[in-house]
Formats: structure tokens, sequence, C-alpha cells
């Protein structure tokens, strides 16, 4: 084995797949990742334009897969860094080129990412407007690097706030562009919310664009004023009362809730109408940590979620558990107890009473984590703030206010779909 270091260009010489670089200075890692992992994202074997995998063999008549992969594990004869890019030589003679962000990105994407989650209960709402990482100015998240300081926010706590937010007559515009700037899709021609607003044209329903709000049965940018409200559009939900709202996410009636949910403020209450929000991650892991029987019924016991519009012929149902684990961590809540339809026990349950105590319990003991008072954050939004919450994190709600006059508290907001909003954390290297 031998290794060569100069100026800008690092050798490394293998003599087996594992190996060290000798020089401590070199935060490279590209050796870290799975050597069949690295060979097949060789970025030869991608289409230039379709970015789709061109080493997949299959009959080009019958479109049958053809088996031609081997068990032999890929040698790295050796690799050098030269700048900002790998290159590889195989033992085969294959040469690939990585860049180095990309294997950052790879290694992140891993599970190996600096940046982890932060479970927070105890905060305040001054904390919150006073942080740079859970504030920032509406204009700042429409930048590039806005967007990647929002979704580390959102990553990390699933909450952000946003100060400054247009609520003139571009306020749907406003709401919508924000979706835009934190979901998928194209942002560099006129089908992207975000670029039209950037040139000083307004959201208009979304006609002609592909990416923003994501479109539910309350529309697509919705408004707890019902005059406000789309034509069509579902308001059949307490949201649109005066009364509190306990702490829930929202749209536990699909399968797939919303990824984020924005909230801007145009009229705030006169009294009362205080937001409410607390972390459903750090929920979990109270409950897992005090009461683990309810814990793992809350994570194993599939809830039944419902939502019905009598006006509009709306009728959505799905069920999954409170708690959402992947490999046991938490991944996801859904929780809203008034969507949520009586427990009918699974199949082959003999002791339906006992069922019926065990589920009681769990839920009691979640409940009891939800009402303490150091799980929620009273935020009291001014007009033009918008909060957004990762929807199948972060809890919502609200105190109840008065109505003096009509519809004396006024929020618009938007929802992006999990997917983008996944995609956005997965392309910026985050472990979701
Ligand atoms: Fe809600």
């Amino acid at each position: 084995m031998r290794a060569m270091i100069c100026s800008n260009v690092m050798l490394r010489v293998a003599q087996k797949n594992s190996c060290r670089w000798l020089s401590s200075s070199s935060a490279a890692a590209i050796e870290d990742l799975p050597l069949q992992f690295l060979r097949a994202s060789d970025p030869a074997n991608f289409d230039k334009d379709t970015f789709q995998r061109k080493d997949v063999v299959f009959d080009k008549s019958s479109g049958k897969p053809l088996i031609t992969s081997t068990l032999k594990t890929p040698f790295m004869r050796e690799y050098s860094l030269h700048g900002e890019s790998y290159k590889v030589v195989w033992d085969d003679g294959v040469v690939s080129e990585y860049q180095r962000s990309w294997v950052k990105k790879q290694l992140d994407l891993w599970g190996k990412s600096d940046i982890q989650r932060v479970m927070w209960n105890d905060l305040t709402e001054d904390r919150v407007r006073t942080s740079k990482d859970l504030s920032m100015g509406f204009e700042e998240v429409l930048t590039s690097n806005g967007q990647a300081k929002a979704l580390k926010a959102l990553y990390q706590y699933g909450i952000l706030l946003v100060t400054n937010t247009p609520i003139d007559d571009r306020c749907s515009g406003s709401v919508a562009t924000v979706a835009s700037a934190l979901g998928g899709g194209a942002k560099k021609d006129d089908t992207s919310v975000l670029n039209n607003y950037l040139k000083g044209q307004n959201y208009d329903r979304l006609e002609g664009v592909v990416d923003g709000p994501l479109r539910t049965l309350y529309g697509t940018v919705w408004s707890t004023s019902t005059s406000d409200q789309s034509a069509g559009a579902s308001t059949a939900d307490s949201a649109y009362g005066n009364e509190s709202l306990p702490l829930h996410t929202d749209m536990t009636y699909i399968r797939d809730p919303p990824g984020l949910q924005i909230f801007t403020m145009v009229r705030p209450a006169t009294t009362g109408g205080e937001s409410l929000f607390g972390d459903g991650f750090a929920a979990a892991e109270k409950l897992r940590s005090v009461d683990p029987t309810s814990f793992r019924v809350l994570s194993e016991l599939p809830r039944r979620y419902r939502c019905v519009d009598r006006v509009s012929g709306w009728h959505l149902e799905a069920s999954g558990p409170v708690i959402a684990l992947n490999y046991g961590r938490v991944v996801g809540i859904r929780h809203n107890d008034l969507d949520r339809l009586p427990d009918l026990p699974p199949e082959g349950v003999e002791d339906v009473d006992e069922f019926y105590k065990t589920v009681n319990r769990a839920h009691q003991a979640w409940d009891k984590i939800l009402a303490s008072d150091d799980i929620r954050l009273i935020l009291r939004l001014q007009a033009g703030e918008t909060a957004i919450v990762a929807n199948q994190r972060c809890f919502h709600g609200r105190l109840g206010f008065s109505l003096d006059g009509y519809s004396s508290r006024v929020i618009k907001g938007c929802y992006v779909s999990q997917d983008e909003f996944e995609s956005r954390l997965r392309w910026e290297g985050y472990h979701v």
C-alpha cells in the first residue's frame, strides 16, 4: 500500500476494499461508502438527459429483465482526489469520477449526517423570535440559501417562523410562493410559482404552473374566512369556527398527510386565538420513556380517521398508527381526535374488553403528555407572520377567540406534500 499527497492531489492505492487516508487533514470519505454502491453510481451509468439508469439490462423487445448481475465485490484499484472530484480506477480498468459534494451527500443520506433532529419542549415564543435558526424573513426564504436554512429548521425542529409576509392583495401569492420555495418542482421557468413571483407576477389559482401548494379538498391556498375560500372548497372543519383546537396534525384521513403546513396570519383575533404548536416526536419519545407499553400500542395499532363534507360531497377515510416507526425510529405522527373514528379490535383479538382497556390506557398516557404545559408552544402571530410546521411531526392548534365582527381572525395557508418536502430534505442531504 502506498499513498502520495501533493498540493492539490491526493492519491491512494488500495490493496483491499477497506483503506484509510494517511493524511488526517482530509475530510474525504469516499472509502466509507460501499464499493457496490459506488460502482453502480458511476455517473456513466446514468443518462445525461433523463438521469435514468443505463446499466439496467433487459430484452429490448419483450422488456423482460436479463440476469447478468454478479455477486463479485467490486475492487477499487486506486483513487485520487483532484480538487473537488474523485477519480477511481477499478480492477477491470473502468475509471469513474465522482464529485466530492456528491460523496458527502451520499454519506449524509446513509445516516451519517452531522445534523440531527432536535426534540423540543419548553420552547417559548421569545426564543423562537430571537433564534437565528427558527425565525427568518419572507424575502430570505425565497433565496436559495434561505430555502436551505428553512429546510434545515424544518428538518431539525419541525417548525419555522417567517416574518414580513406580504398580506395585501398578494397574500395568496405569498403563501403559494413559500410552498413553491420549500417544495419540489421547476424553479427556472414560468411554470414555477416562485419564479413567477420573483418576476413580479402574482399567483392566480395555479393555472399554468406545476409546483406550489398541494391541492386538497380545501383547494390550494385556503382561508379561514369562508368568504375568502375558493369556490367549492370545503369548510367542513372545526378550523372554520372560533373554539379552541386541541393539538393535532392535519389530514389524518388521507393515507399520506401533507408534509408541510403553512399558516399566514392575515388578521389576528382581538381577544384570544393564539396559535399552539408542539413537537410530536418529542411527545412520542417521552411516551416511550415513561410508558413503553402504551408507546408500543400507539405505534402498532392502526387507528381510523374520517372527513365528511355533506355540502361538497367529500368523504375521505384512512388509517394508521398514531406513532409511525421506521426500524424503531419515530418518523411520523398521525393525531387528530376530532377526526378519529372509534376503534374496532383487529381480527383475532379474543379479549375485547381487555383490548379497549389497553387502548384507552395508552391514549390517556398520550393525552397526559399533550396536556402538559411544557409541550405547548404558544405563538401570538401578528399580521404578516407565517408559521410553517412539518405536519407529520409538529402538532398545531389554537386557543379560542371571541367573534367581534365577522371572521375576526383570518389565516391563509396551504400544504406542501410529504413527497415534495421529503425530496427536498433528501436533496439537502438529510436522513429522513
Ligand atoms: Fe389543523
